[in-house]
């Protein structure tokens, strides 16, 4: 049975806002050294349309976490499965997250990248959900505040899926599943 998904966000919100983030970057980089860490795979979207509206020199570097969830749920471990490439010190670190949940994940790549002696760090995050947030973190640059829904799209997976769908869904009916 093919899974029943809701628009949540059009392509063209998410455009529209990701314009408005795009330009306070550019206005809070312009004398600084930049570069954006994308988190693989869910942000590939979301960083390449943000960097395209940023007006400063930046360099791209990407990791891959991955997140289990232990026996107990609240004892998520955070693995890197691919780091960057480049060195960030001195540098000013912008994290590119598709979306930040229970926030464990942000927390651990603040804590991991703090070692590399960058500048600055900070997030930028397409998704927060508050409802579900266990560590907090401070989000810099936030696309949308969402509900404790599972969504979707725009380089958001269910089990692999559904990243290529050119807008943010909600799926219904899905268990939660920390594909990351
Ligand atoms: P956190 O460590 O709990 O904040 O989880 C963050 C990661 O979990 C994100 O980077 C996503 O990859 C994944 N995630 C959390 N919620 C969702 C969702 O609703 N859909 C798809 N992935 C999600
Ligand atoms: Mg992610």
């Amino acid at each position: 049975m093919t899974p029943q998904i809701r628009v949540l966000k059009t392509i063209l919100e998410i455009q529209t806002r990701i314009g408005e983030l795009g330009t306070e970057i550019s206005r809070d980089y312009q004398e600084k050294d930049l570069v954006l860490i994308g988190i693989l795979k869910g942000s590939i979207f979301f960083l390449t349309d943000l960097s395209h509206q940023i007006r400063a020199p930046l360099a791209i570097e990407f990791m891959r976490l991955s997140s289990y969830d232990g026996e107990i749920a609240s004892s998520g471990v955070v693995q890197i499965i691919s780091d960057i490439t480049q060195t960030i010190e001195n540098k000013d670190v912008l994290i590119v997250e598709d979306i930040i949940d229970t926030g464990r994940t942000a927390h651990f790549l603040i804590e991991y990248l703090k070692t590399k002696k960058p500048t600055s760090i900070k997030i930028c995050s397409l998704l927060y959900k508050p409802s579900r947030n266990i560590i907090p973190v401070h989000i810099h640059y936030l696309g949308f505040e969402i509900p404790d829904v599972f969504v979707v799209g725009y380089g958001m997976d269910y089990r692999g899926r559904y990243r290529n769908l050119p807008f943010i869904g909600t799926l219904a009916g899905v268990s939660r599943d920390k594909s990351v």
